[in-house]
């Protein structure tokens, strides 16, 4: 057992000093090759056998991010127009995404918007931004679409929240921005449907990642 030891120290003691004799400037030798070159294609590497030598592909044209649906109306008044009178809301109006959609307008747009929704966030309170408007003003009679509308393209010195938002939550958003508007306006509060998201709409909704827990992401919301 002893000499085992022994036998196995001077071998540690001979494999250091072999080690420690390598130069500076040459490269030491390579234990496993394969751990410092790459058996396949390096992502962004250059190579012969590929068109421009270049191994990263671009997309197919027409290609579209997961998670990701192409949004149809334009970023004009037209768009605006036709969005506020034909968009609808695809997700059912239930508890959850109710309590959802408070949690995400409390972060994204109470500041200006007020947590009733009535123009009055802090931002206005401290006269830090003008014409914040009330979800009730008659002049703007905004409905599921143009609430959309607005969040996805922002709208003068409102900014876009196409970037921080998923699609889901943006319609979770705006369940709750139209529940504030009747609550403004005084209107009887809706009551909940069932959570039942009809195939058609659930495809418009979120291509590839279908039951997403929210309360999940929020941790990695911060980063994204
Ligand atoms: C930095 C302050 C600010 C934040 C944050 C903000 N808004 Fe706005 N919002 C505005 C201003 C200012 C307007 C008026 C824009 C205009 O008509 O010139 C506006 C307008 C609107 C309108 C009316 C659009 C229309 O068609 O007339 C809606 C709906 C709206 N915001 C929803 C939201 C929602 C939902 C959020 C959060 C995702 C949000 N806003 C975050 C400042 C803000």
């Amino acid at each position: 057992m002893r000499s085992l030891f022994h036998k196995s120290l001077v071998f540690v003691i001979i494999a250091g000093f072999l080690n420690s004799c390598a130069g500076d400037r040459d490269r030491n030798y390579q234990y496993f090759p394969d751990m410092y070159r790459p058996v396949p294609y390096e992502p962004y590497g250059a190579y012969d056998i590929f068109a421009n030598q270049q191994e990263a592909k671009l997309p197919v044209d027409g290609t579209i991010p997961r998670g990701w649906m192409p949004y149809d109306y334009e970023d004009t008044p037209e768009g605006r127009a036709d969005a506020k009178a034909n968009l609808k809301n695809p997700l059912p109006y239930t508890e959850e995404n109710l309590t959802k959609g408070k949690a995400l307008y409390t972060v994204y747009c109470a500041v200006c918007h007020g947590d009733k929704g009535d123009g009055q966030g802090t931002l206005v309170e401290r006269e830090k931004i003008l014409g914040v408007p009330s979800y009730d003003d008659p002049g703007r009679s905004i409905t599921e679409g143009s609430v959309y509308h607005a969040m996805y393209y922002g709208l003068n010195n409102m900014g876009s929240y196409a970037v921080q938002t998923s699609i889901k939550e943006r319609w979770q958003i705006d369940h709750y921005v139209m529940s504030l508007k009747d609550k403004l306006e005084g209107n009887p509060e809706r009551s909940f449907q069932t959570n039942t998201v009809t195939q058609e709409n659930s495809d418009n909704l979120n291509p590839a990642e279908p039951a997403e827990d929210l309360s999940e992401k929020d941790q990695t919301q911060s980063e994204e």
